[in-house]
């Protein structure tokens, strides 16, 4: 894990602009950097082998370099979202997991109970997909991932998930220094861990998550 962080922190380091990977659940397409501020990371489409998720007690992980960002998870339950009203009920984005906010760069693993959002038509069987909003001081950075959500299915154990902070680099800091730190917990909403959960926001786009990233830092 060590390697890897370096490797992450190597890689994150060449450019000024933050980015973040999903690592689970898997993206629509290969991940392209430069297109990562685009909705849905640059892939309009869903694509037609959808992975099934769990309808309760998901997780979803992701790797940045950044230090300090704000993460939060869209919903639509339409069969091929391909723009930002596909994620809007009523115009109002229709989050499944509130922003939160992380301190530290590297891996995390957060919780993601789609069930227990009652968004309509996010139920089983159905078809679903997540758009990871992250925003690392510059802007907003966008994946998503096609799911068909399942009661019966859980995180495959060939998912790791874990926390590894590793010192990345910030606005205000340039530090490098590969230190690693794991911390191991449950993964119910309640392990709240190193997030605020800033509830009740129901931010009208992303000039909102930049405000909101910019009052926090
Ligand atoms: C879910 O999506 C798959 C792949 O696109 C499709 O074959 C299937 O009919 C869809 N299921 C529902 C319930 O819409
Ligand atoms: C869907 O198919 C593509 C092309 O074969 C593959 O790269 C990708 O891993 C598949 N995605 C899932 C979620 O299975
Ligand atoms: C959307 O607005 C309509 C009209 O005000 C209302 O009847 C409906 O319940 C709303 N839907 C949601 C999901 O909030
Ligand atoms: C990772 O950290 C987040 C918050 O910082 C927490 O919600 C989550 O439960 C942690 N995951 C694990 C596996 O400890």
């Amino acid at each position: 894990m060590l390697v890897s962080a370096i490797a992450s922190v190597a890689l994150f380091a060449a450019g000024a602009s933050a980015h973040f990977r999903l690592n689970y659940p898997e993206p629509r397409g290969v991940f392209v950097a430069a297109n990562e501020v685009n909705f849905c990371g640059g892939y309009v489409n869903a694509v037609s082998n959808r992975s099934t998720y769990p309808l309760s007690g998901g997780v979803f992980t992701i790797n940045t370099g950044h230090a300090g960002f704000t993460v939060g998870v869209l919903l639509s339950t339409e069969q091929n979202p391909n723009s930002w009203e596909s994620f809007s009920l009523n115009e109002t984005q229709t989050f499944v997991r509130d922003y939160a906010r992380e301190e530290g760069a590297g891996t995390f693993c957060i919780p993601l109970d789609i069930a227990g959002a009652n968004i309509p038509g996010a139920v089983d069987g159905a078809n679903v997909t997540i758009q990871v909003v992250f925003e690392g001081g510059d802007g907003n950075l966008y994946q998503c991932a096609d799911l068909t959500l399942s009661s019966s299915f859980t995180t495959p154990s060939s998912v790791t998930c874990a926390n590894e902070t590793v010192s990345g680099h910030s606005e205000s800091s340039t530090s490098t220094a590969p230190s690693t730190s794991s911390t191991s917990g449950s993964s119910g909403n309640s392990g709240v861990g190193q997030v605020q959960y800033l509830s009740g926001l129901t931010a009208a786009g992303s000039l909102a998550l930049a405000g909101l990233a910019a009052a926090l830092l």
